[in-house]
């Protein structure tokens, strides 16, 4: 038995998890797979209500009682200081030691990606983020705080096992999945410390995968290339802060938020998948937002627990229902969030029926 947690969290995040909910248990059925969910509230306005953001013990018992958590979005416009997404996304991410966020780029219709010209072919690449350290430590502080005279401190945490580890999985991720290419990202030329450490480390695993090519790129212009010319991509790897911010421009080559996935991982532990996208609060409550990015997370979350025939078939289904305009309208469509997700979901029937 595979046991799922559930974390829907706040805004889109409920809306776009229940279609990927249904998603799940149609694929349990028509499988016949042994999986069990359990739904938690960690939320805002669990927060709100309660003071609670992650409740204690939490982390243990997601460790000790799950395989795998599929997650929505964490943000509400009544936490500015989001402190209930940095205690339970974070808080998951560090807390689990989740140490590699890979987020997949992948074109599934040349309609959708904003280059011209551009076929699925040229934008199939996947990118491996650090994912506890980084300038996501929250090691700082401020003097003199309020004053004219104010100094604030944010501190970037680059270790040794932190940035070999990542560096490692992404030539591990290309071994495994016949990629030719490791590209590493930082700005080593400016973060002379922090980052030449990724540079000396990224020589050193280099050498030890002589089958994969290892190549790198300063972030600024590693963008610039994402949007020139992304097909020279197969494997990225980069650091906590530069991965987020260039797995939004991978999003929109997809075609936007609304189509990418994401999975924080630690290999043979209990791992997080959650769409790339937050909670949108605008759209939130409107069956508007687009199903597809948490639908293709559940199916890598499927993939990591070992339904890999599911995940795939998943993943066609939402192949199809995109190609052929069954979608919401960020992408084209003009389904809402539950139509789309049902439109998804007939067509996994349909191909298993088959
Ligand atoms: P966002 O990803 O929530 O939304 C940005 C824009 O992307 C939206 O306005 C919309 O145009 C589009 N979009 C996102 N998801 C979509 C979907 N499923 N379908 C269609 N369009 C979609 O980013 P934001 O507005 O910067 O952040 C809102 C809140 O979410 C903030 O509190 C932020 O901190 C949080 N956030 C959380 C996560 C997470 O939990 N993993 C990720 C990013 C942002
Ligand atoms: C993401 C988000 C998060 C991040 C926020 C909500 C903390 O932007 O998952 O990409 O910065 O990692
Ligand atoms: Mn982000």
């Amino acid at each position: 038995m595979k046991r799922i947690a559930v974390i829907p969290g706040d805004g889109i995040g409920p809306e776009v998890i229940r279609e990927a909910v249904s998603t799940i248990e149609l694929a349990r059925d028509l499988f016949g797979l042994e999986i069990s969910l359990a739904h938690f509230d960690w939320s805002a306005e669990k927060y709100l209500a309660t003071g609670v953001t992650m409740p204690e013990g939490g982390l243990d018992m997601l460790a000790s009682e799950y395989d795998a958590i599929l997650a929505g979005a964490f943000g509400d416009p009544r936490v500015p200081d989001n402190k209930h997404a940095a205690d339970i996304l974070l808080g998951m991410r560090f807390g689990l030691d989740l140490y590699i966020n890979l987020r997949p780029i992948k074109l599934i219709d040349p309609r959708l990606c904003p280059l011209k010209d551009r076929t699925p072919a040229d934008i199939d690449f996947v990118v491996l983020r650090e994912n506890t350290e980084g300038m996501y430590s929250f090691v700082g502080g401020n003097f003199k705080k309020g004053s004219g005279d104010e100094i604030a401190l944010q501190e970037e945490i680059n270790t040794r096992k932190g940035v070999e580890r990542i560096i490692t999985a992404a030539f591990e991720y290309a071994r495994a999945h016949g990629r030719k290419r490791v590209t590493m990202s930082d700005k080593s030329n400016v973060l002379t410390y922090g980052h030449d450490l990724w540079q000396r480390v990224f020589r050193e695993v280099a050498a030890r995968y002589a089958d994969i090519e290892a190549n790198h790129f300063y972030v600024d212009v590693l963008v610039m290339w994402m949007a020139l010319d992304p097909a020279r991509f197969d494997v990225v790897v980069t650091n906590n802060m530069f991965g987020d911010i260039v797995t939004d421009l991978g999003a929109a080559l997809q075609g936007g938020l609304g189509m990418a996935a994401s999975g924080n991982i630690h290999p043979g532990r209990v791992s997080l998948f959650e769409p790339v996208h937050g909670s949108a609060p605008p759209f939130a409550g409107k069956n508007v937002a687009n199903p597809v990015a948490s639908i293709i997370t559940a199916a890598m979350m499927m993939d990591y627990v070992g339904f890999n025939e599911a995940a795939v078939a998943i993943e066609i289904a939402v192949e199809k229902a995109v190609t052929e305009g069954e979608t919401t309208k960020d992408i084209g469509g003009n389904l809402s969030t539950t139509e789309a997700g049902a439109a998804i979901r007939k067509r996994l029937k349909d191909g298993v029926d088959k």
